[in-house]
């Protein structure tokens, strides 16, 4: 009999695999040293203090642990997760909380509750794959912007420019998508003037302002600057911000638990998105991190994650400074938190087709290229300094500095 061919629909043709679960598979050969994924650093991870949450939930919950529960969230998570926000400044009712499976969850919602096909986003030029991949699946495009040449936040001249020319082109934009700390791909970093420019532009324009936040609190360096969503409850106020947050880089990526800030009103619509993706967050996972978080003990372990990675980060800056050619067409960012630094190459050099290089020296990373929507730039890539031992930092560095010469002869 003949195999049947699946008929796929138009949302699927636009669904893209990402490279940099293509890349993680094929860096789980143990000799390979790789600054691809987005990993914390095992190490960080409270083992015994989890597992003995876990078995309180089963003492003491065990019934409702194993429940179906209500979709907006358990009250005990949510609770802790209100009082949690409240230590960092951002007051919160219930009705403006949403457990979610994670933020890729949210970015997932976003396009499906907002987006008809061929309606955009604005976002930053490079942005977050993940982010990128869901609103393609939903037929969205992206109105990318670039950042500044001093690396603190967009080109508000450019983000000017492009909103009013898509716009006379008839294009409806529907949200901003913006992670001002410690951006994923470029570990950048928005000024306070920045944040208050874009809820500004948010403002006049009506335009929804997602504020995707899985680095904010690992900061090694400098003082913090209010989130965009803090701003907009200090000041008028209009409630157009929706801010998103998770454990997976305070804690550990693996209990698939995040949360949503937003409008009641707005998390109304989300409850009901989510309700046909998993009905709710498992039950059981939530009540283990409540039980967790009672105990208190989160923030040491930031404060030691925080520690860590500014470790590491200083010592690949070194390695780079060591091993890297020194030219003024080669250069890299020095965030001041997050997990991942941005390496600008020459023009001459292809990230994308180096990467074959690098993987047989046995170094991998994430080709920059990876990070634009559209029309993307090939001489970068994106390097994590969270996940591989320091041992690992100096030979890998050496490693992808050699690759990087050896295409410059
Ligand atoms: C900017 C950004 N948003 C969202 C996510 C997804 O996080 P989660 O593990 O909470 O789904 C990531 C993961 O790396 C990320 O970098």
């Amino acid at each position: 009999m003949a195999t049947i061919t699946p008929k796929y629909s138009m949302n699927t043709e636009n669904m893209k695999k990402s490279q940099i679960r293509e890349i993680l598979k094929l860096t789980q050969q143990p000799d390979i040293i790789s600054f691809g994924g987005g990993l914390p650093a095992p190490e960080t991870f409270p083992v015994e203090e989890l597992r003995a949450a876990s078995e309180r939930v089963f003492a003491k919950h065990a019934a409702r642990a194993l429940q179906y529960g209500t979709t907006e969230g358990d009250m005990a998570l949510r609770e802790v997760l209100l009082r949690y926000e409240a230590s960092h400044g951002v007051i919160a009712k219930p009705e403006n909380l949403l457990v979610t499976s994670a933020s890729q969850q949210s970015l997932d919602m976003l396009p499906k509750l907002f987006l008809d096909p061929g309606d955009w986003v604005i976002a930053g030029r490079p942005t977050y794959l993940g982010a990128i991949q869901a609103i393609q699946a939903y037929r969205g495009k992206i109105l990318g912007i670039p950042f500044s040449p001093e690396k603190d936040g967009f080109d508000m001249a450019e983000l000017e420019r492009r909103y009013t020319a898509a716009k006379a082109q008839g294009a409806k934009i529907k949200y901003i998508y913006v992670i001002p700390d410690f951006q994923n791909p470029t570990g950048i970093c928005w000024s306070l003037e920045k944040r208050r420019a874009l809820l500004e532009f948010s403002y006049r324009e009506g335009l929804i302002l997602v504020e995707d936040s899985p680095y904010r609190e690992i900061r090694f360096i400098g003082e913090s600057v209010p989130s965009i969503y803090q701003l907009d409850c200090e000041g008028a106020a209009q409630g157009n911000v929706i801010n998103l947050k998770t454990f997976s880089k305070i804690l550990a990526p693996g209990t698939r638990i995040g949360w949503m800030l937003a409008r009641a009103d707005i998390i109304d619509k989300f409850v009901t998105a989510k309700q046909s993706m998993d009905l709710c967050t498992s039950p059981f996972t939530q009540l283990w991190l409540a039980e967790y978080m009672a105990a208190g003990k989160l923030e040491e372990v930031v404060g030691r994650t925080r520690a860590l990675y500014q470790k590491k980060r200083g010592y690949m800056l070194e390695q780079l400074d060591r091993y890297m050619p020194a030219r003024d067409d080669l250069s890299w960012t020095k965030p001041e938190g997050g997990l991942f630094l941005w390496l600008s190459l020459p023009n001459s050099i292809n990230a994308d087709e180096l990467l074959y290089k690098a993987i047989e020296k046995k170094v991998a990373y994430v080709s920059g290229s990876a990070f634009y929507f559209d029309d993307p730039e090939h001489n970068s890539m994106r390097i994590n300094f969270s996940y591989s031992s320091l041992e690992q930092i100096e030979e890998g560095i050496k490693r992808l500095a050699s690759v990087i010469k050896e295409a410059l002869v």
